[in-house]
């Protein structure tokens, strides 16, 4: 067929056919993901911008329209999904001692939206829009449990009725996986009323319920909330009905666990907790700075998960504490985001770690990202570069099916390779926070450095100016790019600004080109 006729015929599908991408895993696999909690991302117009107090864990506005109209920033970051806080209606009660459900996660009646954040049409509209970007949109579900004041709630305001549907109320023993399973999150103050989903009727209604979900709002893949607690052959039942990539959230730091739930009897992927765990101890400041852990982290998923390249890499959500918290030294969120974009897996990053925003626990890690003015920091930039980078590496099949290699660990720091890229990442810190005073020597050099290897195989990164992250891609395949004057050859990236200096292609592949990152501090020699 000749080119230009094809292309009409695709002009046609996107002017005159829905716009749904209902995404698959593999589809997934290329995408980096925004995470968004929808009441703290955006103010409506003319909404006074001091009033949300993250404390008084309360509705600050936010809203699907408000998303919406807000997408630019999201886009422009390079990001190609926005994964958003559940969408059912929530408890609609007095306020609670943990305040209201301004998150999402307080299920009510799960058939029903929740009116706090829009109607259907508001809903269908942020989708649309999404779609008309080429980005994927992802739903946050809730299928493990709704909420409730007592242990003994009125079951007629759920989506199920009959008590047979419901687990009896138990308090979950840590050490008994049926236990995890059956008996009820949170606590006698805010209980969460365990589903019985190995009830047929659980099942079938689960299943009418999100395949016309996913329908309705043209949805690309679902976040699944609390994925351990269900009992496991629950999931290949309600995916299927779904018809698109899910993603659960299976929280504790044990990859066989971690693992235990990707494949055909579970889910597509697992958010990658044990990494998460890993990255803390490599990389917080102060911290273990472990990199073992890490490396060590690699080497054990890619022998237990059946695909680590359908992995959830984050350093942030509504769970853990915002990395700035625990790490005040900005550099070492640096280095830890260029590990979750370089390996393998997905990328997500949650809302406002792009503006160091510096919360511990809930509530404090879901505050409002307005007061931020949605600057162009340091950190919005690297993602913004980082996402360019791996947003022209996927399309590389090559790169994006290769699994991610150790090539050195030092105390200090670990070198990864994927495809034929190299990340070197450091806990080494920013000057105003080096623990090592000898370190500290200057030189300045910017982009597009070209490192030749040395015929034994190294590469020497002198840090002088931090431990700033440093990724290498050989020259070679630099052209097509946007980086170090190549002009970028797909149009969706075309807007966005080639980096300063120039380069040459090289057809030696052992010549490669700092893509990413400023050189750093004291002599590290990788491998
Ligand atoms: C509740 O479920 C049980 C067990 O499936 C069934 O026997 C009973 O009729 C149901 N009750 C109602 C009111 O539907
Ligand atoms: C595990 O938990 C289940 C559900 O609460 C319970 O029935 C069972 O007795 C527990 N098993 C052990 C060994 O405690
Ligand atoms: C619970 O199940 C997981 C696999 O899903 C297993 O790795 C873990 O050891 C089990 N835990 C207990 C306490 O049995
Ligand atoms: C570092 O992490 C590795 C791998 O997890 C672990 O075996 C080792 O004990 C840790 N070292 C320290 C000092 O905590
Ligand atoms: C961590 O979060 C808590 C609560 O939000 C805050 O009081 C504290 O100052 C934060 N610490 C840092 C280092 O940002
Ligand atoms: C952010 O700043 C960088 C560096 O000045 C610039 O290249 C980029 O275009 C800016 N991004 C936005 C969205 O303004
Ligand atoms: C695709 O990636 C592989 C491995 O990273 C590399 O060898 C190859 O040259 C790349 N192809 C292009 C066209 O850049
Ligand atoms: C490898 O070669 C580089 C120069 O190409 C040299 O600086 C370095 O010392 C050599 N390393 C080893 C371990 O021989």
């Amino acid at each position: 067929m000749c080119p230009l006729f094809a292309l009409a015929i695709t002009f046609a599908f996107l002017a005159f056919v829905s716009p749904s991408l209902a995404a698959t895993a593999d589809q997934w696999r290329s995408r980096s993901i925004y995470q968004v909690i929808v009441d703290r991302y955006a103010l409506p117009q003319g909404a006074d911008p001091t009033k949300c107090d993250t404390a008084d864990r309360t509705w600050c506005g936010g809203t699907w329209n408000t998303l919406r109209e807000n997408l630019d920033y999201i886009q422009d970051a390079g990001f190609t999904a926005v994964w958003i806080s559940p969408v059912s209606q929530n408890y609609q009660g007095s306020t609670t001692p943990y305040g209201d459900p301004y998150h999402g996660y307080w299920i009510a009646d799960a058939t029903q939206l929740n009116d706090r954040f829009g109607t259907s049409d508001d809903l269908k509209a942020l989708s649309d829009e999404l779609h008309r970007r080429g980005m994927y949109l992802m739903v946050d579900v809730v299928v493990n449990d709704v909420m409730a004041t007592s242990t003994h709630p009125d079951l007629s305001t759920y989506m199920f009725k009959n008590s047979s549907q419901y687990h009896p109320y138990c308090v979950i023993d840590w050490n008994n996986n049926t236990s995890i399973e059956r008996c009820w999150l949170g606590d006698t103050l805010v209980p969460l009323p365990d589903i019985n989903t190995e009830d047929p009727t659980v099942v079938s209604g689960f299943g009418d319920w999100i395949e016309s979900l996913v329908k309705d709002y043209n949805i690309d893949g679902l976040r699944i909330d609390a994925a351990k607690h269900v009992n496991m052959d629950f999931w290949p039942v309600f995916c299927a009905r779904a018809g698109v990539f899910c993603i659960g959230e299976v929280f504790g730091s044990d990859p066989v666990e971690a693992a235990s739930f990707q494949g055909p009897n579970g889910l597509d992927s697992v958010l990658h907790y044990p990494m998460y765990d890993s990255l803390v101890e490599a990389f917080t400041i102060p911290g273990p700075l472990n990199t073992t852990a890490v490396s060590d982290m690699m080497a054990q998923s890619k022998a237990l998960f059946k695909d680590t390249g359908l992995l959830g890499n984050f350093l942030e959500n509504q769970d853990v504490p915002r990395w700035h918290n625990i790490s005040v030294d900005p550099q070492s969120l640096y280095n830890a985001m260029v590990f979750n974009f370089m390996s393998d897996g997905i990328p997500i990053v949650y809302y406002g770690q792009e503006q160091y925003s510096n919360g511990n626990a809930d509530p404090y890690n879901r505050a409002p990202l307005w007061p931020s003015g949605y600057a162009n920091t340091t950190a919005y930039q690297l993602v913004t570069t980082l996402n360019k980078f791996r947003n022209f590496l996927t399309q590389n099949s090559t790169w994006l099916y290769s699994s991610a290699n150790v090539l050195a660990t030092t105390e200090y720091g670990i070198a990864i390779m994927k495809g034929d890229v190299i990340s070197i990442i450091t806990n080494i810190g920013s000057p105003s926070f080096v623990r090592r005073p000898e370190s500290i020597t200057t030189s300045s050099i910017l982009t597009c450095v070209h490192w030749v290897v040395g015929s034994n195989g190294t590469v020497e990164v002198d840090y002088t100016l931090g431990g700033q992250p440093v990724v290498l891609i050989p020259s070679s395949e630099l052209p097509g790019s946007g980086f170090c004057g190549f002009s970028s050859s797909s149009t969706g990236s075309s807007k966005y600004v080639s980096s300063a200096g120039s380069a040459h292609a090289h057809s030696n592949r052992f010549t490669y080109s700092l893509a990413i990152g400023l050189i750093g501090l004291i002599g590290v020699s990788f491998w």
